[in-house]
């Protein structure tokens, strides 16, 4: 942990703050932690933009943490009350709107940080050893990050609300055998009714976010064991200057990166704002307009669609046919779509981390996933009736229609990249450049 070579002492600052702080530290490791954390712990010095997000990931989950609690207030978990109690706090509640807009906008921002966040992992290799670990406990975060979105959509029981939680859990009911039983067992009830609310209100507000925050810690440690990857690449912690001990290529994160990340949360809280004052709803990518209708059971809405950040997987469902008059296979896709990002340290065979060195191989195949993942979120917004005419005037292949054709190749693509890995990243071609032994600028 961290590279202070120095031994723990209270600055001396003089009077009675200096006093306070010698008696505190005297009973807990403050100073310490400010040492071996911040002051004492070097951090690459060659961290750019791509650096920004795992500190605005955390800004954001206490965003939500801190709105929630707010929202909590005055919301009610009940079918009969909770539309009703949503627009009490966007009209009555002093300030409620604002509250309800930043925790709304805060869910997508998460992602697209989070999404950032992932990308800048795949593009220099922070997944490989010896950050296996710190790669793993972010796919669980992710993983849990798409439940609690999924739970806190229900609860303002709009029409979306309602037949999204529908068409998700009875996506459960496809597992062969225990299927039918285990929508029932989540739903609480034979449709989501009141009994799904309750639950699902439990989860989002304090079961979900408890483990979040767990895992959140289990990064942060990993991340202090190993220290941070960056853009070239170099370990930096072999290579210690011998006079200081510390690593010759890093800098003490605080006040270096304290800064650069405070440039970040603002320039993100700029962005943040336009959207929740201005656009809030963001042409219905952000708040679904059908949402703004309370959840009828007995009238099901003419498109269902998830919120955006759900699309990519959306749509390799949709483009798996259901063999044997099951939903299952798409299900089975969808699942192992999440999953297979916890195999990627292992998949990765380069001599390289960093997109700088490596040769076109990968840096095709990454630009053909991330293009394929883009598509495919576009085509799971679109609705399925409009699938059949996309684009407009292209032959229908084999009966099946082009946005299907479409999905089911960027589908493919999409895994393509985790289990062609080993082989394309053994050998580029031409090959790989040498990694420097030394970052650069
Ligand atoms: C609540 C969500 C998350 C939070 C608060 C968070 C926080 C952080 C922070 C503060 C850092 C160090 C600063 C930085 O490198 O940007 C970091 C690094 C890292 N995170 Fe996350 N993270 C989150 C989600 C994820 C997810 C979903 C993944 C991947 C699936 C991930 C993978 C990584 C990796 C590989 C690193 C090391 C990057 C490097 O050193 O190059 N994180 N995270």
């Amino acid at each position: 942990m961290g590279h202070s070579p120095k031994p723990a002492i209270a600055p001396p600052i003089p009077g009675l703050a200096g006093q306070a702080i010698v008696w505190l530290d005297k009973r807990f490791p403050l100073v310490r932690l400010w040492q071996e954390q911040l002051t004492g712990y070097y951090a690459p010095k060659n961290f750019n933009f791509w650096y920004y997000f795992g500190s605005l990931a955390m800004l954001v989950l206490v965003m939500q943490i801190v709105t929630g609690i707010f929202l909590t207030m005055n919301y009610k978990p009940d079918a009969k009350l909770a539309f009703a109690s949503v627009e009490y706090i966007m009209r009555d509640v002093p300030g409620g709107w604002f509250i309800r807009y930043l925790h709304s906008t805060g869910a997508s921002m998460f992602f697209i940080v989070v999404y950032l966040h992932m990308f800048r992992g795949l593009i220099y290799g922070s997944y490989r050893k010896p950050r296996e670990l710190l790669w793993v406990f972010g796919c669980m975060i992710y993983l849990c990050l798409m439940a609690e979105a999924f739970f806190g959509y229900l609860l303002p029981w709009g029409q979306m609300s309602y037949w999204g939680a529908q068409v998700i859990i009875n996506l459960f009911a496809a597992i062969p055998f225990i299927g039918p039983d285990l929508a029932i067992w989540i739903r609480g009830d034979y449709n989501v009714g009141d009994a799904t609310l309750n639950r699902f209100f439990a989860f989002h507000v304090i079961a979900i976010p408890l483990v979040l925050l767990g895992l959140v810690a289990a990064h942060l440690m990993a991340l202090r064991e190993v220290g941070s990857n960056n853009p070239d690449g170099v370990e930096i912690k072999e290579n210690l200057d011998p006079k200081t001990g510390t690593p010759k290529d890093g800098i003490p994160f605080h006040p270096y990166y304290t800064i650069k990340d405070i440039v970040g949360v603002f320039v993100f809280l700029g962005v943040f704002t336009v959207i929740v004052f201005f656009m809030p709803e963001m042409g219905g990518y952000f708040l679904e307009y059908a949402n703004f209708v309370q959840a009828d059971p007995l009238k099901t809405p003419e498109h269902i669609a998830p919120v955006w950040y759900f699309t990519p997987f959306y749509a390799m469902l949709r483009a798996v046919p259901s063999y044997f008059g099951t939903q299952f296979w798409g299900v089975a896709v969808m699942g192992l779509a999440t999953l297979i990002l916890f195999a990627l340290p292992w998949l990765d065979k380069g001599k390289a981390k960093s997109i700088r060195y490596r040769g076109p191989r990968f840096r095709n195949f990454l630009i053909a996933f991330v293009v394929s993942f883009l598509i495919l979120g576009y085509l799971g917004v679109v609705p399925t009736t409009v699938w059949g005419q996309l684009p407009k005037g292209l032959p229908l292949v084999g009966g099946m229609d082009t946005a299907t054709l479409v999905a089911r190749i960027l589908t493919a693509v999409y895994f393509a990249f985790f289990i062609l890995m080993p082989w394309y990243t053994k050998k580029d071609i031409p090959q790989e450049l040498p990694e420097p032994e030394r970052v650069t600028y």
